[in-house]
Formats: C-alpha cells, structure tokens, sequence
C-alpha cells in the first residue's frame, strides 16, 4: 500500500515538474465559462463579459482609436501587432502556446488566461479544487506586476493605475461557503 502511494506522488511530483516546463497551453474563454457561469461560483464569465477586458479588441475599432491610428500611420489597429499586443490575450500569446484542441479566439479580447495563466493543466475539476495543485498546474493569481504587463505607460490612452481601485472594479469573487 505505501509502495502504490510512493509511487503515486512520485507520478504526481514528475508530471508537476514535467508541465512547469512550459507545457500549460491556453484554451480560451468558453472552457472557463462551462464551469464559471453559475451563481453558485460567482459567475466569473458574465462579470468578464459585462466588463472591461472583454471589450478590449472591439475599442480598437473606436472613433478614438481610429484617430489615433490615422496621425500614426498605422492601417488598422485591430489588426496591428502595435496595438493587439495588450488588446488581445490571443494576439499577444505565443502561437505554439495555443492549444489546438481550444476554442481560443482574437475577439475575447483580455480573457482569463491573460491574468489565470494558460488553462490547460488546471482547468480539470480534480485539479480546480485543489488550491495548491492548481497553482502547480498553471493557475496564477494576479498581482499588480501582471496588471502592469498591459497597465503601462506604452499604452497611447494610458490612465494612472491604482491597483486597488482598478482590482475592485473586476472583482469576480467566489461567493463564501455559509
Ligand atoms: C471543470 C470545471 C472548471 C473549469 C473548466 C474551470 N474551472 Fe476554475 N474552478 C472550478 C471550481 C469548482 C473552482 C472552485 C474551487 C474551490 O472549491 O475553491 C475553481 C476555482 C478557480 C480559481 C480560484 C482557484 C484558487 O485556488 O484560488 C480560479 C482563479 C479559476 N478557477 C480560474 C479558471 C480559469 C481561468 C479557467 C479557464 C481556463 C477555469 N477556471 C476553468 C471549476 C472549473
Ligand atoms: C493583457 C493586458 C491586460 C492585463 C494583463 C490587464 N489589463 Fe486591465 N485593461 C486592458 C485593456 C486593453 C483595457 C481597456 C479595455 C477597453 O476599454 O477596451 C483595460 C481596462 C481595465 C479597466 C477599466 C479601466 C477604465 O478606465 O474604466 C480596469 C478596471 C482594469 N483594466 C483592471 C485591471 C487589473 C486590476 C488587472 C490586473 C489584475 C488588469 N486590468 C490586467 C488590458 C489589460
Ligand atoms: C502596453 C499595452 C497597450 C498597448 C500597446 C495599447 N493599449 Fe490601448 N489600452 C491599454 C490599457 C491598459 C487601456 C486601459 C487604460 C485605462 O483606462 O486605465 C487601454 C485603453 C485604450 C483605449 C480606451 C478604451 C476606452 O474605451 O476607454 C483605446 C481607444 C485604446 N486603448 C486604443 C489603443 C490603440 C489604437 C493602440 C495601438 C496604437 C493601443 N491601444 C495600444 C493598453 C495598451
Ligand atoms: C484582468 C485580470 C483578470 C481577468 C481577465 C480575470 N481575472 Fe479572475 N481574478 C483576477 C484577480 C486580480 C483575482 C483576485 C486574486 C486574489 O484574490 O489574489 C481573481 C480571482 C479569480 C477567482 C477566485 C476568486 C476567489 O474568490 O477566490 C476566480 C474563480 C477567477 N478569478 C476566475 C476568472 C475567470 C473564469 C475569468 C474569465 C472569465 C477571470 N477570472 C478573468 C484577475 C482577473
């Protein structure tokens, strides 16, 4: 019995050690949404959908943006690496990261892997539940530093960024247990 539970942590030990080699791919929006869409968990998904990060490929094709675009040369920005890069979780990420069994797309915009970290590892339930398991199978659980990946003075319409305040503007808790 001890040598089947050695055995099963070393299995659990070398497939941690194996996926923290930088096999986590990102898989898009919907395969978070199967799970994150009911009250019971706090619907995450409709709190992303209803705010900003959600909108963040469609402002690119603003009137401001536009004008923008135009006195800097640039053709389109929904299309441009310049302006993609912090608009769009998937324009942004590694091609080879992509998980082709995904259902990734350009217009989710800033989706929760942008902020999660790529999904595929943790998002199975066995591993959802398990806080720690979860954390070595990919999940993050962003601080003001990720923030500031995108939240930064590169940003043409860069706003002072208050973490804080900014944080409970996307708060998207999971409802505590009565
Ligand atoms: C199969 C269902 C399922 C899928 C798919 C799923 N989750 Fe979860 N997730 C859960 C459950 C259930 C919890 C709550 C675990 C608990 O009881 O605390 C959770 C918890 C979390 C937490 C908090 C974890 C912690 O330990 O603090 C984050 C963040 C999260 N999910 C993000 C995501 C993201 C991003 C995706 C998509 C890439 C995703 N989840 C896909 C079921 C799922
Ligand atoms: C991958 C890039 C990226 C990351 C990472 C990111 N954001 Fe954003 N964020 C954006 C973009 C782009 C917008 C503008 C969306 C729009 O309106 O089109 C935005 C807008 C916002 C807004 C709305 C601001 C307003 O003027 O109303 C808040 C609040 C916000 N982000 C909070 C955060 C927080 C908190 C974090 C970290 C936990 C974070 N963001 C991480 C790209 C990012
Ligand atoms: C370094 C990351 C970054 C780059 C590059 C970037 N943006 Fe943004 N953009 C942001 C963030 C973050 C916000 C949200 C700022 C805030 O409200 O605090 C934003 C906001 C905007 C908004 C305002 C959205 C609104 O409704 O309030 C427009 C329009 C926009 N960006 C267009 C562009 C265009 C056009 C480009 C390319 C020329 C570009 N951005 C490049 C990060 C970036
Ligand atoms: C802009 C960044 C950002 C995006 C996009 C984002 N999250 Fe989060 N998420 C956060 C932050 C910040 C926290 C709080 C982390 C903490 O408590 O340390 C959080 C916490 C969570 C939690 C745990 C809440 C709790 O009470 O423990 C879940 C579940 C979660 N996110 C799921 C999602 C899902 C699903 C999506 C996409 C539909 C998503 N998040 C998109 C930044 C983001």
């Amino acid at each position: 019995m001890k040598n089947i539970f050695v055995s099963l942590m070393m299995v659990l030990f070398l497939g941690a050690t194996f996926a923290q080699a930088g096999n986590f791919k990102y898989v898009g929006v919907k395969k978070c949404k199967v799970c994150h869409n009911t009250k019971k968990i706090g619907k995450q998904y409709t709190i992303w959908k209803n705010g900003p990060h959600a909108k963040a490929l469609q402002s690119l094709a603003s009137k401001e943006a536009m004008d923008y675009a135009k006195k800097h040369g640039i053709a389109d920005p929904s299309k441009d690496a310049k302006c993609l890069n912090c608009h769009s979780t998937q324009a942004t990420v590694d091609k080879k990261l992509i998980d082709p069994k995904g259902k990734m797309t350009v217009a989710e915009g800033v989706s929760c892997e942008s902020c999660h970290g790529p999904g595929s590892a943790y998002k199975k339930m066995s591993v959802m539940k398990n806080h720690k398991k979860a954390l070595a199978n990919g999940l993050i659980l962003p601080t003001q530093k990720v923030c500031e990946t995108c939240h930064n003075k590169k940003n043409p319409f860069y706003k002072p960024f208050d973490f804080k305040k900014y944080a409970a503007k996307i708060a998207h808790p999971i409802p505590k247990k009565k």
